[in-house]
């Protein structure tokens, strides 16, 4: 079983510390939840645990099936199976969806095994027509540019529609419900629990409990001032809920500034 252990993290962003020393262990398997407040480093840890060259890690370590995954470039973080849908997914003009998602796989496999051939084209369209039919995807998608002119929702959609083709072992979704409709939040919600086995495990950065109604965490987070400062069940979502931040706030005073 792997886990990815996060210790110590420290990272910079323009030159500003925002990760202050951030720990958390996600095991396969297991779903997470990170709340926390607007800037308070959630999509920083995400980027930075996928490599973006603009997060400037200056202390810790992040380990992954026995690899210090701090050293590896963000494509070889995604052979060894993890997986970021991002908060603002950007535009590919002139890639289609279709070719993004079959190119990814295929350099997966070619990692695995340098002497892949790459999926059969029939064996591809069948399996994406699956997938957005679980996603409920107009197969028109397939065909046009990744993200051109996508709607919100239709970003976020088309962002687990990549997590459902790779299929991750780990998949930090960064707030993978803010823009979707009530239906799109059930249906995105059962395309993730679809994935579910004891060989995925998630970590769902959200501001909102209702998404953690569908993907039911077993863990959930509180991230204030680059820290995790709370964990716990399901029932710190609800108290988040009702209550706010100003009590985690009071609590942490001593670290957080
Ligand atoms: N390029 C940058 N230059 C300066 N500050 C930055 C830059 N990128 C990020 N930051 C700062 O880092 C902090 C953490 O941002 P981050 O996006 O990780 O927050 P977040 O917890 O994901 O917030 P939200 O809930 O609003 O998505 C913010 O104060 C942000 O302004
Ligand atoms: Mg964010």
């Amino acid at each position: 079983m792997s886990e990815l252990v996060i210790k110590d993290l420290h990272v910079n962003v323009a030159g500003n510390e925002i990760l202050k020393g951030l720990n958390l262990t996600v095991r396969q398997g297991e779903i997470h939840a990170i709340m926390g407040p607007n800037g308070t480093g959630k999509s920083t840890l995400a980027y930075a645990l996928m490599g973006h060259p603009n997060y400037d890690v200056t202390g810790g370590e992040v380990w992954f099936k026995g690899e210090n995954i701090l050293e590896l470039e963000p494509d070889e973080r995604s052979h060894l199976g993890l997986f970021l849908a991002f908060q603002y997914p950007v535009s590919i003009p002139g890639v289609t969806v279709a070719n993004f998602l079959r190119t990814a796989i295929n350099a997966h496999r070619k990692a695995a095994d340098p002497e892949d051939k790459g999926i059969k084209i029939p064996q591809f369209r069948t399996m994406l027509k699956e997938r957005m039919d679980m996603l409920k995807m107009d197969h028109a998608f397939a065909g046009r540019y990744l993200n051109e002119g996508f709607s919100g929702g239709e970003k976020k959609r088309a962002e687990i529609l990549q997590m459902a083709t790779l299929q991750p072992e780990i998949a930090i979704l960064d707030e993978t419900d803010s823009g979707l409709d009530i239906d799109a939040l059930r249906i995105v919600s059962e395309g993730v629990n679809a994935l579910r086995n004891s060989e995925f495990g998630a970590l769902v950065i959200t501001h909102y409990q209702r998404i953690l109604n569908y993907i039911q965490p077993d863990y959930v987070h509180v991230m204030l001032d680059g820290r995790v400062v709370e964990s716990g069940g399901p029932e710190l979502a609800l108290q988040l809920e009702e209550q706010g931040y100003d009590w985690v706030r009071e609590k942490h005073s001593s670290v957080v500034a």
